[in-house]
């Protein structure tokens, strides 16, 4: 039987390479070859163990890591009040059903101060940049609103302005105070402290915006407890003023961004309101 070198038996081979060393240099060369690859593969599979050793322990760290993950998951829902979550659907319920209703609509029904604590403390959950939670409350009861109406109108008097514009000015501030008011259980003015840490001095329409968010979380918690409001500018000319912002604890760099008139309604479902298509508002890149 002859292999492929041509060797019948090995005796015939040891005949053969003793009796050709051209034959001799070659399957000696065959075999150094081989062995070389053997010992230069020994690093290689030495590498290949320990990879697949590392790669077994990260996946078992991994595994622990994300057990922690749901574990941490797990006992912070634990520490909130409700455990589940509402649907999207009646998130997104709630948020249609937020509505502007005006103080002429308001019922004889009283907000307490725990509902309105329990409002505040939503917008207290607004998202802010540099975390410095810029929203700023100042929550008037009757007294307190008829207060700030006349503080109002002494700014509006304050005012370098035309005498027409002010009286006008000065007439609807009057009929908010005889009419809207007398209806409001709360009126929550919505400050934004322009500086609220004194290390970090964020864009001003950062604060806004953060303020802003807080007054939507505000709104919406008051949906889902059967509480309505509106959202007024309030006096224009006089928002600014350093008297009115003093009568609020504001100082002249912090801005008041509007009231929030407080009640319940039972026209709720009658005010309606449509909006425009949102696919509209939306470029896709
Ligand atoms: C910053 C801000 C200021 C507002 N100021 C006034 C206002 O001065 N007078 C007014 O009638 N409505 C005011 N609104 C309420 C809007 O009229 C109301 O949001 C809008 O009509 C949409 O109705 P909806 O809130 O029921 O969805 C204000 C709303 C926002 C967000
Ligand atoms: C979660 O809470 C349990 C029981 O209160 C506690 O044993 C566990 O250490 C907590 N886990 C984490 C990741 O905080
Ligand atoms: C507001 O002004 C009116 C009229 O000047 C006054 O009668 C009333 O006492 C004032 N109210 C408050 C709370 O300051």
């Amino acid at each position: 039987m002859e292999n492929l070198l041509g060797f019948s038996s090995f005796d015939d081979m040891f005949r053969k390479l003793s009796e050709n060393p051209a034959k001799l240099s070659v399957v000696l060369g065959l075999i150094y070859l081989t062995g070389l690859l053997c010992v230069s593969s020994i690093p290689y599979v030495y590498w290949q163990f320990f990879e697949r050793k590392k790669h077994q322990a990260a996946v078992a760290k991994g595994q622990a890591k994300s057990a922690e993950a749901v574990q941490l998951t797990a006992n912070a829902s634990a520490q909130q009040p409700s455990s589940g979550m509402p649907t999207p659907e009646q998130t997104f319920q709630l948020m249609r059903t937020r509505r502007t209703i005006f103080p002429r609509d308001f019922s004889e029904e009283r907000v307490s101060r725990q509902e309105v604590e329990r409002m505040l403390e939503a917008a207290n959950w607004a998202p802010t940049h540099g975390r410095s939670e810029p929203w700023r409350y100042v929550v008037l009861g009757q007294d307190g609103m008829q207060a700030f109406a006349n503080a109002t109108l002494e700014a509006i008097d304050r005012q370098d302005i035309d005498p027409e514009v002010a009286r006008k000015q000065r007439g609807k501030i009057e009929k908010k105070r005889d009419n809207d008011m007398l209806k409001t259980s709360f009126m929550i003015v919505f400050g934004m402290k322009r500086q609220a840490l004194p290390e970090k001095r964020m864009p001003e329409w950062e604060e806004i915006a953060a303020t802003s968010c807080a007054a939507q979380n505000l709104m919406l918690m008051g949906t889902a407890m059967n509480i309505i409001g509106y959202w007024s500018s309030w006096s224009e000319v006089a928002k600014d003023d350093i008297g009115v912002k003093k009568f609020l604890g504001l100082t002249e760099e912090d801005q008041c961004l509007g009231v929030y008139y407080l009640g319940r309604s039972q026209s709720v479902g009658q005010y309606r309101n449509a909006r425009g298509l949102c696919s509209e508002k939306v470029t896709w890149m």
